[in-house]
């Protein structure tokens, strides 16, 4: 039996959380709760994956529209039993895996065993066993040992509430086992829902064996109900990424104060610092080193480069031994030859800056191309917007442009020249040309100052 189906109950609304988003749209590593299910369940190959949608559907279905997925609707909340029945009839006829998009840790180790075991003589549940079981579904077993009821808190007598180990909710099956016990779901008990929970009890009377198995940690299993436990999950997701990059061999100045959202790449003796946050697809070379509180977004950082306290990069290429920072804003398309340095209170964009060049200081580098070895002045500005359009800068190698220069775009400053500084530059500068803008500076000798009148 090779089919799989996939099947994760999205629709509950979420009211704990006190928000307008639908629960599992919040993020977690800067990734829906919902989407970390959906790149778990993908990882085991299903024929086709169904999400339950009912709170906020519209929404999901715009935040999950480049998944592979099928939509089934559940108009009503009735339960989970009522839930998974909304995708039936577009079940295959092999086993079918149901997943909570709450609950975004799940790895998918834990779901193998539990679907190896899945035939016409088999279902398996996963369970945990947790110090203080309240609000989860209690699994009652039989003298033999084996799984024959699930009893929910709400319906649970005294005996079965001292039960520990509990309902994941997680469970696999035969998708003709489903079709024979969903329809004769009821909603007669505390909550007036269809449990899904009630097919064990179906299964067992059938003899069929109810095979449970446990994830490897209960973190995996944990669900998000409010603010508080998204928080506590999310430190656990980065302090396990933390540690992964450790083994790899890059050191944290603390792995409690790193946070990953998205995909780091480091090679070795990368050196990160507290604070610094990663989103999207970051790069960081061998020895590149990242002072504290950086942000860097969807960026390759060249090896042996060192990035300097409060840098906010996004979209940026750099070569490798750069120097950046501290408090530089490079955005997207900043392309940073080898050697290049960009300095404090620097912004550039859409900027190639070539080899061994700097802008030290206090400068604005947008729409702009730089040779090598050019010399940027503090307070330069790149004037590359006229108020309706945006116009570029070239700039030729060895120039050297004196500080608080304004280029007005388009212009083209030649290599070897020289601008002088306090120059506002609209006209080309030749090569090797010194252009100056600034009048001649007068002098009064002997100038008496006004004074106060008595
Ligand atoms: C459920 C289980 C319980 C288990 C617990 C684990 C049942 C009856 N109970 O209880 O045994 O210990 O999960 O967390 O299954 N959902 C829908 N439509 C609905 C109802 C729920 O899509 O009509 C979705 C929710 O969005 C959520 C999931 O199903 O993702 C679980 O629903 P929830 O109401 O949280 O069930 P619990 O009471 O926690
Ligand atoms: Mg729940």
């Amino acid at each position: 039996m090779h089919e799989l189906d996939i099947v994760i109950l999205a629709a509950g609304k979420g009211t704990r959380m006190r928000s307008q988003t639908p629960k599992v749209l919040h993020t977690l590593a800067g990734k829906p709760m919902v989407q970390h299910v959906l790149d778990t369940a993908v990882a085991l190959r299903p024929d086709r994956t169904h999400v339950v949608i009912g709170h906020g559907a519209a929404q999901l279905r715009e935040a999950l529209s480049e998944n592979t997925v099928q939509f089934a609707v559940q108009a009503e909340q009735k339960g989970t039993g009522h839930a998974v029945a909304q995708a039936l009839e577009h079940l295959g006829s092999g086993k079918v895996l149901i997943l909570y998009g709450d609950v975004p840790l799940l790895q998918r180790e834990s779901l193998v065993e539990l679907l190896a075991q899945v035939d016409d003589q088999h279902m398996g549940l996963l369970t945990v066993t947790l110090e203080n079981p309240t609000g989860y579904g209690r699994i009652v077993r039989n003298g033999a040992g084996d799984a024959v009821a699930i009893v929910e808190q709400k319906d649970a007598d005294n005996e079965q509430l001292a039960i520990n180990e509990c309902n994941t909710g997680i469970m696999a099956m035969t998708s003709a086992q489903l079709k024979r016990w969903l329809p004769q779901l009821s909603s007669e008990n505390a909550q007036g829902e269809y449990y899904l929970t009630d097919v064990i009890a179906m299964a067992a009377e059938e003899g069929i064996k109810v095979c449970t198995a446990q994830p490897a940690t209960a973190v995996e299993v944990e669900g998000v109900n409010n603010r508080a436990q998204m928080a506590r999950l999310e430190r656990v997701y980065q302090q396990q990424l933390a540690h992964q990059l450790m083994e790899q061999g890059v050191a944290l100045a603390d792995p409690l104060r790193i946070d990953v959202r998205g995909k780091l790449t480091c090679g070795h003796d990368v050196f990160i610092d507290i604070g610094c946050v990663f989103e999207g697809n970051v790069e960081l070379g061998e020895g590149v080193r990242i002072g504290p509180y950086c942000v860097i977004k969807n960026s390759t950082i060249g090896a042996e480069s060192v990035i300097e306290t409060h840098s906010v990069i996004d979209g940026t290429v750099a070569a490798g031994l750069n120097q950046i920072g501290p408090f530089a804003r490079l955005r997207p398309g900043t392309r940073l030859a080898v050697k290049a340095k960009v300095g404090n209170f620097v912004e550039t964009k859409n900027a190639d800056v070539g080899e061994g060049s700097k802008i030290n200081h206090l400068s604005y580098v947008g729409d702009a191309r730089l040779g090598r070895d050019v010399n940027v002045g503090a307070g330069t500005i790149t004037c590359n917007y006229d108020g309706a359009n945006k116009h570029r800068t070239d700039i030729g190698d060895n120039a050297f442009i004196g500080s608080n220069t304004a280029l007005v775009a388009p212009v083209t400053v030649g290599k070897g020249s020289t601008i002088g500084a306090g120059s506002t530059i609209a006209k080309d500068v030749t090569d090797y040309a010194l252009a100056v803008t600034r009048c001649r500076q007068l002098e009064k000798t002997d100038w008496e100052r006004p004074a106060k009148r008595k």
